[in-house]
């Protein structure tokens, strides 16, 4: 089996690419995208949002708030993730791609409204870093608005929730993607990053002011608020 580091996980999604939007929306029974549309209704007030997208793969997270808001930037380091979202997204002008590391980004200090990552910060070699990031580009006043997978509070959830983890979704994620293993690299990244009280934390770290944790389905995903004064 080989789990790749960190350092080059953004090349497994190269090689998952082709099946990645089919293959999320059969694993959360089509769920993904409703929550992609939640973080809309935390966006900073005001008009003329200008949104970055950390993480962006093949761009859904801004193909869900393109309504909301008046341009939007997507980043990633995973090019053929970036093809398919560019050919997606090639009729709404406003929303645009480009390679960049969420860790180092190449912006200067309060450029957007918003940055969103949705189910990327877990993969970063550098949380903290990339938090921080997230927090330099953003205007005052503006927000950080994180989508990832946390465990469900209630035990019987998380039991059952954890099973679904182990044993079915690197099943589905395999059988469609024809990569095993790379499902299976993802749930245990689920299983381990930190969650809930744990990742406002390092949001606070990070240097937001406030933050706050929104459960989803039980707590399987949660959606992080952070602003910054
Ligand atoms: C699970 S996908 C999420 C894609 C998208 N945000 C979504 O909601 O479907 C994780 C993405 O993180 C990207 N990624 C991993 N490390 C990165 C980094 N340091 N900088 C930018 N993107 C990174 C991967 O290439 C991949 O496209």
């Amino acid at each position: 089996v080989t789990t790749p580091s960190r350092e080059k996980i953004w090349k497994m999604f190269d090689a998952i690419a082709p099946t990645y939007d089919r293959v999320n929306r059969v694993m959360t029974f089509g769920m993904d995208q409703r929550w992609r549309k939640k973080v809309g209704d935390f966006l900073p007030k005001g008009e003329n949002l200008s949104l970055l997208d950390c993480a962006t793969g093949t761009g859904d997270q801004m193909l869900a708030l393109n309504d909301k808001v008046s341009s939007a930037i997507g980043i990633d380091l995973a090019e053929d993730m970036l093809k398919i979202g560019r050919a997606k997204l090639v009729h709404l002008p406003h929303i645009s791609f480009q390679t960049g590391n969420m860790c180092a980004l190449d912006f200067p200090d309060g450029t957007f409204d918003c940055a969103t990552v949705s189910f990327g910060i877990r993969n970063v070699t550098d949380v903290p870093g990339a938090l921080r990031e997230m927090h330099r580009v953003l205007k005052p006043g503006g927000r950080a608005l994180i989508l990832e997978g946390s465990m469900p509070s209630n035990w019987l959830i998380r039991k059952g929730h954890l099973l679904y983890l182990r044993h079915l979704l690197p099943r589905i994620g395999g059988l469609l993607s024809k990569n095993r293993d790379a499902y299976r690299y993802l749930n245990k990244t689920i299983e381990t990053f930190p969650c809930g009280d744990a990742f406002c934390t390092l949001m606070r770290t990070a240097g937001f002011s406030t933050t706050t944790a929104h459960p989803i389905f039980f707590g399987s995903v949660t959606l992080y608020v952070g602003e910054k004064r």
